[in-house]
């Protein structure tokens, strides 16, 4: 029988360390628990908020609806000459997952290790550093639809994946629950080392023929000198997208800030580091009240503790505001904004 608590604390359930309320909580540990919630007719009226690690949302105020809990576990695999299948289940944890590929040297997941979460929640923002992106290991998932209580298949195509995009956050958003995702791996090492610090780092470290578990150990290494751990100082990683500009706009700016951080983004496009920006406005470590930004990463705000998510929001509408004041650039959240 599902157990739905009420007024349940969520100040460990999300890795800014805000406190806030859910008014119902449940937490699934079994697909088949989801068909059995949605029953009743009661939760399908209801706001609802899936929950994984908490590691990509901001909670403004206490949350009047339904938290759902995702605690569905497993790994498995299926070696297939030199590919591998692993799939495993939502509630897993992010960097569990990524350990189990590395130890097994299986190859694709090493360049996303680190990252905080769950697996169901990996394919919602396509989640991507140091070159690689979710959607390069990407199979297929299990997703519950709450309107029918049936189980759909997503592959690749179907996801519409993009930079920190899914179709479960734009056309699809709030109508399926991920169960469980599949990953296509590679049996034999197939290393991408294209992102610059990668290779700095292994250089540092006198590795000249590195293995699935060096690049997972150097990626490991270049997070934690960027990037708060969100068990002492509350984060959520970067807080803003890394803004996607046309060229044109791109010329107006580089003119007068020839030291601008760019990467091409497709034809016509540039893309720029939103971290750069927000520096070269004074914001980079700076405490605003109990907010700020982290001193080594600008684009991650941080709670310095007993922060509301208010503060946090009102420090990022600020950004948001100088940002545009000096570039003309309008940056866009990436983190979830609860309400
Ligand atoms: P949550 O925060 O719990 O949820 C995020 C969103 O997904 C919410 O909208 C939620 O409703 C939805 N959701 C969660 N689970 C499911 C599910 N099973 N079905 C349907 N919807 C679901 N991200 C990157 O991409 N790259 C990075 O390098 C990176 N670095 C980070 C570093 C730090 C220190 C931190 C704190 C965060 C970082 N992130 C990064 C962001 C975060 O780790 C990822 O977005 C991660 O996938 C979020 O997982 P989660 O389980 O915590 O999701
Ligand atoms: N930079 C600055 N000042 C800063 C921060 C960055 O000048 O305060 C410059 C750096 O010098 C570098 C450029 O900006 O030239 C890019 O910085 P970095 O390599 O740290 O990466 P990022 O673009 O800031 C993105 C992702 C991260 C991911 C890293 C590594 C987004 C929004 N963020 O950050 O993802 O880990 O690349 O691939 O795309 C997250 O999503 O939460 C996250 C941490």
């Amino acid at each position: 029988m599902l157990q739905i608590e009420e007024n349940v604390s969520l100040k460990n359930f999300n890795t800014f360390g805000i406190e806030a309320k859910a008014r119902y909580f449940v937490e699934i540990s079994r697909e088949e628990e989801l068909a059995e919630l949605f029953i009743d007719p009661q939760w399908h009226k209801t706001e609802r908020l899936i929950l994984g690690g908490g590691s990509n949302l901001l909670l403004v105020t206490d949350f009047s609806g339904l938290v759902i809990r995702m605690n569905i576990r497993g790994i498995e695999h299926r070696i297939n000459h030199d590919t591998v299948f692993v799939e495993a289940g939502a509630g897993e944890v992010w960097n569990d997952l990524v350990n189990y590929c590395v130890d097994h040297n299986f190859a694709g997941m090493e360049n996303l290790s680190l990252i905080p979460g769950s697996v169901g929640a990996s394919p919602i923002q396509n989640i991507g550093a140091y070159g690689v992106e979710l959607k390069d290991v990407f199979e297929s998932c299990h997703a519950f639809e709450i309107a029918t209580g049936q189980i759909k298949i997503f592959n690749k195509d179907g996801c519409k994946f993009g930079y920190r995009e899914s179709v479960f956050k734009s056309a699809l958003k709030g109508q399926y629950i991920i169960t469980s995702v599949k990953f296509r791996l590679s049996a034999r090492p197939k290393l991408n080392l294209s992102y610059g610090a990668i290779e700095q780092e292994l250089n540092s470290r006198g590795i000249s023929a590195p293995t699935i578990k060096d690049v997972s150990q150097v990626v490991s290494a270049i997070r934690v000198s960027k990037l708060p751990d969100p068990s002492t100082i509350g984060n959520s990683g970067s807080f803003f997208k890394n803004p996607v500009i046309a060229a044109a706009q791109f010329e107006g700016i580089v003119k007068d800030y020839l030291a601008i951080s760019n990467y091409p983004a497709g034809e016509g496009f540039i893309k720029l580091a939103a971290g750069w920006l927000i520096e070269q406005c004074g914001w980079k470590g700076k405490t605003v009240g109990r907010t700020g930004t982290w001193k080594n990463q600008a684009l991650v705000l941080v709670n310095h503790g007993g922060a509301t998510g208010q503060e946090i929001y009102d420090l990022s509408s600020q950004i948001i505001d100088s940002v545009y004041t000096k570039f003309g650039v309008t940056l866009e959240r990436e983190v979830n904004i609860i309400r």
